[in-house]
């Protein structure tokens, strides 16, 4: 079975993937199998993808409708750690790339390639996603990218689109590099690098502009265990609930993002994102946690949740240290179950009501009318004791002349 005459090629329809095909084939010599993935983003279906890709000259086309296999393993691992990058991403492009990575070794050893191939360049994060994800998986595998490591350029790829007669004219060329999948979407290039320019309407299409609202709209979710199960009381699938979430969200402009991000590579990149989806749902998830977690366990969460974002854009899914903290993660979720209500409106999402039978607020210890249950003169007992280094500490700082300085008022 194993020739290793063969490569798989993660491909996405469009033009630089396609000319890609014939491209390997030329400078490797290996029979190209091309591999592509619905993960939710849209535009053309896979059969008209797959017989581009046979057309193009691929010898075999692997295509997968992988949307809830993304949903439920991907993003809502990605909702459980609450995961945004640098505080703000939420990981769009990194929590797809394993599990393309996943299917294209599914795909080498379907049909015996020795070799992956991406249409990644060499600047960005998502060859290092893809290369790490594959070595993770089977080591032996060798990867190669045209555009990295064959020089195939935009000028070269139109010279040699037409010298092949490559059925590309209906691949569209946006000006942006865009990614998208049902977590959302990712654009940049073109005037975008310039970091002073602001983003204009057409970089946007998950997201309608907030400055111009419909009436709010509220919603319900419930969490099952940190996974959304019902919305408005309607049983929803992880990708449904997603998918929902992008269409209500989306149309009050909730989830754009303009940020300057570290990449790992080292490069400072300016990247637009819009996951109206994605934000809301940890927007809700993130508030029901704030009811269900002990106080501690939610301490470290955050940094488990802050560490687990970065490991996952640093390319490191599939790595031990995040399958740890994956099972410390998991753990945390046994009681973060229940509803939260939401206003979505004006490209904000904000939480207006929360109620969970595992909740750890308590009525009775939280409030200040009759029915208060909480003894407050045992908070003097409390302060002496927790106080007790600060007083020992500042009677030694006074005896060496280094008081807090209170300066007097000099105001009549
Ligand atoms: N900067 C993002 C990341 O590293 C997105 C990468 C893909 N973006 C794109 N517009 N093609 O996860």
């Amino acid at each position: 079975m194993a020739d290793n005459n063969r490569l798989v090629l993660a491909y996405s329809g469009g033009l630089d993937t396609s000319v890609a095909i014939s491209y390997l084939k030329e400078r490797t010599g290996k029979d190209v199998v091309a591999v592509s993935l619905d993960v939710g983003q849209g535009g053309e279906s896979l059969e008209t993808i797959k017989n581009r890709a046979l057309a193009c000259g691929a010898v075999e086309a692997y295509v997968v409708d992988a949307r809830d296999e993304f949903a439920n393993e991907y993003c809502m691992k990605a909702l459980k750690a609450n995961a945004m990058y640098e505080g703000v991403y939420p990981l769009v492009s990194a929590i797809s790339r394993p599990l393309i990575s996943k299917h294209l070794v599914r795909a080498a050893h379907q049909f015996g390639a020795d070799t992956i191939s991406h249409g990644c360049t060499g600047k960005g994060n998502d060859q290092v996603r893809f290369e790490v994800s594959i070595a993770s998986i089977d080591p032996k595998l060798k990867a190669i990218s045209p555009i990295r490591d064959l020089s195939l350029t935009r000028d070269v790829e139109i010279a040699f689109a037409k010298e092949h007669k490559l059925p590309i004219e209906q691949t569209e060329k946006s000006p942006y590099s865009i990614d998208q999948n049902v977590w959302g979407r990712a654009i940049e290039t073109g005037f975008l690098e310039d970091p002073w320019n602001a983003p204009t309407k057409d970089c946007y299409s998950y997201t309608d502009d907030p400055a111009f609202p419909p009436v709010e709209d509220e919603v319900v979710i419930e969490f099952k265990e940190g996974i959304p199960v019902k919305i408005d009381g309607r049983d929803v699938t992880p990708l449904q609930a997603i998918e929902e979430m992008n269409r209500r969200a989306g149309a009050q402009g909730i989830g754009r993002i303009d940020l300057i991000e570290d990449r790992l590579v080292g490069i400072k990149s300016r990247e637009l994102y819009e996951a109206p989806g994605a934000v809301a749902l940890i927007t809700a998830h993130q508030e029901l946690e704030n009811c269900c977690l002990e106080r501690e366990q939610h301490r470290i969460k955050r940094d488990i949740d802050k560490r687990w974002a970065e490991l996952v854009y640093d390319a490191q899914w599939f790595s031990p240290a995040t399958q740890s903290l994956n099972a410390f993660i998991e753990d945390t979720q046994k009681y973060v179950s229940g509803e939260i209500r939401m206003v979505l409106h004006g490209g904000r999402a904000v939480v207006t009501g929360r109620r969970s039978d595992a909740s750890l607020y308590d009525y009775k210890l939280a409030t200040y009318d009759s029915g208060d249950t909480f003894d407050q003169k045992s908070s003097n007992g409390f302060i002496d004791i927790y106080g007790l280094p600060s007083r020992v500490a500042a009677a030694r700082d006074i005896k060496f002349g280094n008081a807090i300085d209170v300066p007097e008022n000099t105001v009549e």
